[in-house]
């Protein structure tokens, strides 16, 4: 008899089938959560074909659970990928990826402006156990691609999430197979709609999908995808022992959350693009810091822009009372959902010296990050442009 093996049913039939196309054994209309932690066997054999990889049975849920895996399987169709590893934050899946990849002695390159507890990862856990940290100016292709030879892991963010400075992703890629380097991207801001850093030749793509694919500020999750030897390679190193695994639940919200993503990223898109233009355009605004204002080579592997952006205000302009002024727009240092936020940098600067990303590679003080959220670019704009009047000196 042809039966469909029990544990592939959680397989998707069409790679952007909405969820409810997908294979269920009820057909249930949303998938379940598998609110479980353990799996249970009816006799010794099926227990042994799990441990010798011919049964691909759940037997614990730090290792597999059905309702991550059908997160697991999304990304991996999403991001082109032949595998991905989902944790219980973006930091869980930054931390797991480049410990696989790294030894006391290895190299990492990064771009300096990555995000700030990806530094702090790099300066107070991987310096204590001799991995040497190369921080380089990513806008720079030369200097990024002269400082591959010899190094073990390119970690690369496009664009920053503070200040927005862009790789040319296609070139790194390029001289990293050449020198044997493994390299990282975190594509949270484009999102697999509107980067694919895979098909570029980068070898691994990091999700924060706390931000655009999570997208309703309801829950905390980090997703890594690539081919099936590096994710592997994560399996058999990393995935298992430091137990950053995501909950049942907290997959079942992301999976839920990624059916509106289309609709989502094209208003974060579009409203990002009419608020950072009308920025721009604003006296009191010395910079805008938005990808599709910039002249780089690392723009054009966007099809698409996310909707947080940074800029720079004029000294006429008090931050302090410039955030204070805003009503619709919230303070807050997370993005990616339905709420419009802004986080000045001058507050984040207080942070001690010797671990803050921004102090240590000059980022103004003036520099004010803005999440466009779900609100209509007009309400945006009205609320910022009265925010700007009132804390005029
Ligand atoms: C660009 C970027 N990458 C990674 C992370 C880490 O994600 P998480 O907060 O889920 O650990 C964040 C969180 O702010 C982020 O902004």
């Amino acid at each position: 008899m042809n039966e469909t093996p029990r544990f592939d049913a959680y397989r998707h039939t069409t790679p952007n089938a909405p969820m409810h196309h997908r294979a269920d054994p009820f057909d249930a209309a949303v998938p379940p959560i598998y609110q479980t932690s353990l799996f249970l066997f009816d006799n010794y054999k099926e227990l042994e074909d799990v441990f010798a990889g011919r049964s691909k049975k759940p037997i614990y849920s730090r290792g597999d659970n059905p309702t991550v895996r059908m997160l697991e399987r999304k990304i991996t169709e999403m991001e082109g990928a032949e595998e991905a590893r989902a944790f219980s934050s973006g930091m869980g899946a930054i931390a797991a990826a480049v410990l696989a990849f790294v030894g006391p002695g290895d190299r990492i390159v990064t771009v300096r402006h990555v995000y700030s507890d990806a530094f702090r990862f790099f300066e107070k856990v991987l310096k204590r156990f001799g991995v040497i940290i190369d921080y380089i100016d990513g806008t720079d292709s030369e200097a990024m691609i002269a400082a591959l030879p010899g190094a073990r892991l390119a970690y690369l963010e496009n664009p920053t999430s503070m200040v927005f400075e862009l790789q040319d992703l296609t070139a790194i890629a390029e001289a990293a197979r050449r020198h044997g380097v493994v390299t990282m991207v975190d594509n949270s801001w484009a999102t697999p709609l509107y980067q694919n850093p895979l098909a570029l030749g980068i070898d691994l793509v990091i999700h924060a999908a706390s931000k655009y694919l999570g997208g309703h500020s309801d829950t905390v999750a980090g997703l890594v995808a690539g081919s099936k030897a590096h994710i592997d390679q994560i399996n058999s190193e990393i995935y298992p022992y430091t137990g950053a695994k995501l909950a049942p639940f907290e997959a079942w919200l992301v999976l839920r959350n990624l059916e509106t993503l289309p609709f989502r990223m094209r208003h974060h898109h579009e409203a990002g693009l009419e608020v950072a233009s009308w920025l721009n355009a604003h006296g009191d605004v010395t910079h805008v810091m938005h990808p599709a204002l910039y002249d780089h080579p690392g723009k054009h592997t966007f099809s698409g822009f996310g909707g947080l952006f940074s800029f720079e205000v004029s000294n006429r302009i008090d931050v302090a009372d410039f955030v204070d002024a805003l009503r619709l727009i919230r303070i807050g240092v997370s993005w990616g959902g339905p709420e419009s936020l802004v986080v000045p940098a001058k507050a984040a600067l207080s942070i001690s010296p010797e671990t803050n990303v921004f102090a240590r590679f000059g980022v103004s003080d003036r520099t004010i990050r803005l999440n466009v959220g779900l609100h209509a670019a007009k309400d945006i704009i009205a609320d910022l442009d009265q925010a700007l009047s009132a804390a005029g000196r």
